[in-house]
């Protein structure tokens, strides 16, 4: 088997793909075989879609070229110790992430509020909810440890109407896109038309800027505290970003998350769909050769062996895939180079790097904007997106920190923003392609890709990229190919 040698796939994974490529062989030979590339929160929820609107009539073979299901969506256990998983990737959903929510009540996993296993309390190195927003040389903002009513009327001294016109503008966004769940809308055949239809065009063909501004916001509440949130979100500026993505950055009521991390929803649905799925097998070319025939051929990287499919999904990035072979209709996209850095310490960050009184916490999540005369060119950009708490491990004293940065954090660095003496006993670096630049845009790629049986879903991150939007477009295709009808077997969730 070759792909023990490129990823140490468990014996167990490998004895459950043989019993099913036997039973395969033997009893499903008659089923419409279907291709799914990709084993993320896309192609995870194609496999579960197709087999639940079709009650299971597909013999779906899953390829992955990681040696883990779930994609831009996976943990690392801390000190590698599975008693302290931590997201690298996507961390949150929120309450009207139908698809993720339903899956989680039908497999049983427990969802829980967002960083609610920070542990608090008994020996007193509690973490607050302090969060402000740095702008490379002070705080812009800071909610303080005041009473929330307190910090609200702060907030409307400090902005005027603009956090409830910013509410208000997120509601109406939100309703019109909850709207491609309902039965009128769902599946959508075209979502360049669907999101005309529904008004999401105009919000996603300007930016977050330009359209928030237009509707009434003052610049400096939407560069100070929008900003933060779409540079946290999608490590970009509001002046690049469409509206709806700035939008999508403001879904911040009720986040959830899965205890022991959320790539366990596209484990289950893999699971559920009986799909075979391929661990350390990367797809390297699709082949059209037998096109006439109403069958593609895949290739799989380091390996000549071919193999037939009636559909083929795409389910990741395409200009990540390496997949040749076929021109397909795709629009390109660029992704956003995103350093995660992990790392534990005793300590807390330095107040006096962040410009407060000694004694003085540091906020435990720090976001960050740029400062006014950023245009000006006379600043620098900030050396990171954000830096938060995202963990205490009570038994070791020590603080689980998140980075997000657009380089490398360095030592160099880390000896910066700690006081003298600090220690970091356990660190970690993810480099991600993690979200597609979300320049304002009008038309978006077909789900269909050529005249035959290629399917993408990864189109849909340039409207909105999240765990739940690529589900969204998994099981849009699941519903698409199905063809059914009955608008009862054909719903989401
Ligand atoms: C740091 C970070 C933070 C994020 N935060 C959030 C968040 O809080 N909430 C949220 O909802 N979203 C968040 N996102 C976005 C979210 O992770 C993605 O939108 C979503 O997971 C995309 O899922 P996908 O299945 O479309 O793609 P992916 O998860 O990228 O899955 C694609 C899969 O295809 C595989 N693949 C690629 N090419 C091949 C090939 N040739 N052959 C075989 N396999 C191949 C890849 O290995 C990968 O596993 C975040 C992303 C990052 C990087
Ligand atoms: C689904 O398929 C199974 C086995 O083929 C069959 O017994 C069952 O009746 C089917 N269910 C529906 C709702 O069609
Ligand atoms: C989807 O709609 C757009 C805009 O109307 C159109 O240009 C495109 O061809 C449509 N795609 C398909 C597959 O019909
Ligand atoms: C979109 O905007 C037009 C013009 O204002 C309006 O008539 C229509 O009802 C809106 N559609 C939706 C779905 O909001
Ligand atoms: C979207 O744009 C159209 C045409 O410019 C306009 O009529 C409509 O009111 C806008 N809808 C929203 C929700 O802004
Ligand atoms: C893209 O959108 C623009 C504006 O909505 C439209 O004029 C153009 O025809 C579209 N292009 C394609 C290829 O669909
Ligand atoms: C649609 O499917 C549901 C669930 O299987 C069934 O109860 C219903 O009768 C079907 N409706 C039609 C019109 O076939």
């Amino acid at each position: 088997m070759l792909y023990l040698t490129r990823c140490l796939v468990p014996l167990i994974v490998l004895a459950v793909i043989w019993r099913q490529v036997s039973q395969a062989d033997s009893s499903e030979t008659t089923k419409e075989k279907i291709a799914i590339i990709g084993a993320g929160a896309g192609g995870s929820s194609c496999a579960y879609y197709l087999q639940r609107y079709s009650n299971h009539s597909y013999d779906i073979t899953v390829f992955e070229k990681n040696c883990y299901i779930g994609g831009r969506s996976t943990t690392i256990n801390v000190h590698d110790d599975p008693r302290w998983p931590v997201e690298v990737g996507a961390s949150v959903f929120v309450k009207v992430n139908f698809n993720l929510v339903a899956a989680a009540r039908e497999f049983e996993l427990k969802v829980q509020s967002y960083g609610s296993r920070k542990v608090r309390g008994k020996d007193g190195l509690a973490i607050e909810d302090l969060f402000g927003i740095w702008d490379g040389r002070k705080f812009v903002f800071m909610q303080c440890s005041e009473s929330s009513w307190q910090s609200a009327i702060k907030l409307l001294y400090q902005y005027g109407t603009s956090p409830v016109r910013a509410h208000l503008l997120y509601k109406k966004t939100s309703t019109s896109f909850l709207a491609l769940y309902s039965q009128d809308y769902f599946p959508f055949a075209n979502l360049t038309e669907i999101s005309r239809s529904r008004n999401l065009t105009n919000i996603t063909s300007e930016t977050t800027f330009d359209y928030c501004t237009g509707h009434g916001l003052s610049a400096g509440y939407v560069n100070d505290i929008i900003q933060a949130a779409t540079i946290v979100n999608y490590a970009q500026s509001v002046k690049q970003i469409h509206a709806l993505g700035g939008f999508v950055c403001l879904a911040v009521d009720e986040a959830l998350e899965i205890e022991g991390g959320n790539w366990q929803i596209f484990e289950k649905m893999l699971q559920k769909s009986g799909a075979t799925v391929r661990l350390g097998t990367e797809v390297s070319g699709i082949d059209t050769s037998t096109k006439s025939s109403g069958k593609w051929n895949i290739n799989i990287a380091d390996s000549d062996k071919v193999e037939e499919f009636d559909q083929v999904i795409i389910a990741a990035p395409y200009y990540q895939t390496g997949i040749g072979g076929v021109p397909l209709q795709i629009k390109d996209a660029q992704y956003m180079t995103l350093y995660v850095t992990l790392f534990t310490s005793t300590k807390r960050l330095s107040s006096t790097y962040f410009g407060l009184k000694p004694g003085v916490p540091v906020p435990a999540m720090i976001f960050t904007t740029l400062p006014d005369d950023e245009q000006a060119g006379s600043h620098v950009r900030p050396w990171f997106n954000a830096i938060s708490i995202i963990h205490y491990i009570p038994d070791r004293k020590e603080y689980v920190y998140k980075i997000f940065s657009p380089s490398r954090i360095t030592p160099e660095f880390l000896r910066l923003i700690f006081d003298k003496g600090a220690e970091f006993s356990w660190v970690y670096e993810k480099i991600w392609d993690a979200y597609p630049r979300l320049d304002p845009i009008s038309n978006f790629s077909d789900w269909k890709v050529d005249n035959g049986g290629i399917w993408y879903l990864n189109g849909i991150e340039q409207f909105i990229s999240t765990m739940e939007t690529s589900s969204l477009a998994g099981a849009n295709v699941a519903a698409l190919i199905v063809g059914a009808n009955n608008k009862t077997v054909v719903s989401v969730p």
